[in-house]
């Protein structure tokens, strides 16, 4: 059974993703900063049949990502797949976005990736291979987001860190791809504060070709293509997964 760490799985999308790569039979390593959540999504896919154990991991923490890798190698062998799901997206206007609020969502969004990456790579070296996906956003790639320049900027940096890790990586056969979700109906999306809210998102879903927006369901079934044998030639590529939206806008 192949084993998938997945960061920020208690909720939204990486919950989804956690239950998806379930059913297809990982193993499933729930870790997020959330720790009831996560608990419950991992006695929800072992009380599904499936296989999950839970930790508690915050990724703006070396040490303690690099001990979750290291348990989990110990009970599991080589981590098959790593999904660095975990992210902020603050609204901060630009006179308030001091050194402080602009690090903290680099620590997260995009350091908080490789924090997770680096420790699991000598494993899949040894395994002989991989699959690392990171969560990026049409923010990133395509949009400016209004208050939110930190957070399009992390997100942009995420494709860069996906092409750079692929070059590193493919002769250890070990794949990096990223994923941009458009919008998708998340505690992100849905807070009133930092993103667009209820209201706004289903606003949103007039301009989305596909005339609605995204469910975390499906960013996850994404993800885990991404990491399965049918992406096999597939590396350094981070994905718009929008519903049409940005090739729609015009
Ligand atoms: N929802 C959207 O519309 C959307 C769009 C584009 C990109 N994304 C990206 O997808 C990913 C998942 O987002 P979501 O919509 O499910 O958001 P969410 O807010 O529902 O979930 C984010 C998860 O990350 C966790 N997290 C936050 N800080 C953490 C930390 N320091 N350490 C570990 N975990 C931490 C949270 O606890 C939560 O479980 C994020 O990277 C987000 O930026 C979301």
């Amino acid at each position: 059974m192949k084993t998938v760490l997945i960061t920020g799985a208690g909720i939204g999308i990486g919950r989804a993703t956690a239950h998806a790569f379930a059913r297809a039979g990982w193993h499933v390593v729930v870790t997020d900063v959330l720790e009831d959540e996560g608990a419950a999504v991992a006695e929800a896919i072992a009380g599904a049949g499936g296989s999950a154990q839970f930790h508690a991991l915050d990724v703006t923490d070396t040490a303690a990502a690099e001990a979750v890798v290291a348990a989990v190698e110990a009970a599991h062998g080589p981590l098959g797949a790593v999904v660095c799901n975990a992210g902020i997206a603050h609204r901060v206007p630009l006179d308030q976005l001091t050194d402080a609020k602009w690090d903290h969502t680099f620590e997260v969004d995009l350091k908080g990736m490789i924090r997770v990456i680096r420790p699991a790579v000598p494993g899949m070296r040894r395994a002989g291979g991989g699959a690392i996906v990171c969560l990026s956003s049409i923010m990133g790639t395509n949009y400016g987001w209004d208050q939110h320049v930190h957070y399009s900027a992390a997100k942009s940096g995420v494709v860069g860190l996906v092409r750079g890790l692929a070059v590193e990586l493919a002769r250890d056969g070990i794949r990096v791809n990223g994923v941009a979700p458009g919008y998708v109906r998340t505690a992100q999306a849905l807070s009133r504060e930092h993103s667009l809210g209820p209201e706004g998102l289903e606003a949103a879903a007039a301009f989305i070709p596909m005339g609605r927006v995204g469910e975390p369901e499906d960013i996850a079934d994404v993800i885990l293509f991404l990491c399965s044998d049918g992406a096999r030639y597939l590396t350094g590529q981070t994905i718009t997964v929008d519903g049409g939206l940005v090739v729609g806008r015009y």
